[in-house]
């Protein structure tokens, strides 16, 4: 046992003893979370108490490989200047021994209540589940309560995330799951004191309103109404590439409906990939006291690539994206960046009116770097090809009459070209947050959105613009500190 009542004090040991080597990496960000050491993955307990923002995330300090995960924890009153909180979860009870995995948080009575998964890996190898419950007075310390839920009958021990919100005097929490039948679903419990948990059953699932096939597991749900819809977002594995779509090993979108009062089932449409680039999984959500419904994700994905990241050199990986902010627009949600982030401009740079001339790769001075953030306003939509190199790494192109958007960069292996595609009718806006190593593009107000890490040489700063007839743009870049 002693072992395990030391975790916490180890953890802090191990960010004691690596942070010069964190810290001197090339590739730590400037404007984005990411792990003191080790690896992080999921944002968990997004939510805003007393005007502060709480994020949780999935953490394991003590590799750069996923494994028994804490809840590490950062505060914010801006979303832009964030604070190291303590600890918040560690694996240290039988419960949860393998893994404080990922949940929520709500407020309740001035107090916190985080949910999360407590994850076991008995002796003969087969999993465990428990959601589980803590508690906390001041927001900083929690008090572990134990299970609240144990696995109910017709599912496999993947059954996971937690998400709590209020709806009307009670209390909702959707999980995912998978079913006996290896099909996944977001399912729902309802509550009236948070301790007692009803089983309601599937609200969507692998096989309801005519989806099928449709992943063997859904992680991560999050429901939440939007515009005067019901929006259930989800983390889908096992999805076969389509056309274009569901590229990356395990996928993270939505469906839009209704979500029946009585019988609790959500009636919806087709699902939607919210990020179209290469790094974008697990998001989450909140309600914020303007009435944002605003949301974070880990910008990073558990694939056969990610051990290739050369930040491991440098005993960290992964990182979250900017925070953003949702809208329903013509039953699509559409994101952009949270305001806030304004904050970080320095040294503005406007061009006017840029005349691209047809054929011609221009550059400018003053728009390099690596961390800026860029918008590119077009007076008209993009009429043929359009193309920006960034860095040596990255190329993001529009072909006007393929009405396609590709993001192109090196793979982490071999560096080899790999690429996403996506399709948009008119590209008439960019919108760029570029740090140290990554990448987040808003095309036409966030209509869609490609994110993406990517590792460029260190005194590489160049961005070339290029079309192969005349276009004209508004060019505006702040550098990001
Ligand atoms: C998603 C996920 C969750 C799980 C957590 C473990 O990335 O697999 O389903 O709770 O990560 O870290």
């Amino acid at each position: 046992m002693t072992k395990i009542n030391n975790l916490v004090e180890d953890a802090y040991r191990r960010v004691e003893q690596e942070q010069q080597k964190v810290a001197s990496d090339m590739y730590r960000l400037q404007f984005h979370l990411m792990p003191l050491v080790g690896l992080l993955n999921d944002p968990n307990g997004f939510i805003q108490i007393d005007e502060v923002y709480h994020v949780f995330y999935q953490w394991n300090p003590f590799e750069t490989a996923h494994g028994a995960k804490f809840w590490g924890h950062f505060t914010s009153t801006d979303l832009v200047n964030w604070t190291t909180e303590p600890i918040a979860l560690a694996p240290d009870q039988w419960y949860d021994k393998n893994g404080c995995y990922s949940g929520s948080a709500i407020e309740h009575d001035g107090k916190m209540y985080l949910f999360y998964t407590g994850n076991v890996k008995e002796d003969n190898g087969e999993r465990s589940t428990y959601q589980c419950m803590a508690v906390s007075e001041d927001g900083i310390s929690f008090e572990k309560k134990g299970p609240v839920i144990h696995l109910p009958k017709g599912y496999t021990a993947h059954f996971r995330d937690p998400k709590v919100w209020k709806s009307g005097n009670e209390w909702l929490m959707v999980l995912g799951a998978q079913n006996l039948k290896h099909e996944g679903e977001a399912v729902l419990y309802r509550s009236d004191n948070l301790f007692e948990w009803e089983f309601l059953g599937p609200a969507a699932g692998s096989q309801m309103n005519e989806l099928e096939e449709f992943g063997y597991m859904w992680e991560c749900p999050d429901l939440f109404q939007l515009d005067g819809h019901d929006v259930l977002i989800v983390s889908p594995q096992g999805l076969e590439p389509e056309g274009d779509h569901f590229h990356n090993l395990y996928q993270s979108g939505y469906f839009i409906g209704k979500l029946d009062p009585q019988t609790k089932r959500l009636q919806h449409g087709t699902f939607t990939e919210l990020d179209r680039g290469f790094d974008f999984y697990a998001p989450q959500t909140t309600l914020d006291s303007e009435g944002r419904r605003l949301l974070i994700a880990w910008m990073g994905i558990t694939d056969e690539m990610e051990k290739y990241q050369p930040t491991i050199e440098h005993n960290w990986i992964h990182a979250l994206t900017i925070p953003r902010e949702l809208k329903i627009v013509n039953n699509k949600i559409y994101q952009k960046p949270a305001t806030e982030l304004k904050a970080l401009r320095k040294n503005e740079v406007r061009y006017k009116a840029v005349c691209l001339e047809a054929g011609i790769v221009k550059n400018f001075s003053d728009i390099q770097g690596d961390s800026l953030e860029m918008q590119l306003d077009f007076n008209d939509s993009i009429a043929g090809i359009f193309e920006m190199e960034i860095r040596d790494n990255i190329k993001i192109s529009y072909h006007s009459t393929e009405q396609l958007f590709t993001l192109e960069r090196k793979n982490f292996k071999d560096g080899k070209k790999e690429f996403r595609r996506c399709a948009l009718e008119k590209l008439h806006k960019l919108h760029i947050f570029l740090d140290t190593s990554s990448i987040e593009i808003f095309l036409n107000d966030g209509e869609e959105v490609c994110t993406a890490r990517f590792f460029a040489k260190e005194n590489d700063k160049c961005i070339t613009f290029y079309s192969d007839q005349i276009e004209t743009f508004d060019l505006s870049k702040w550098e990001l500190k």
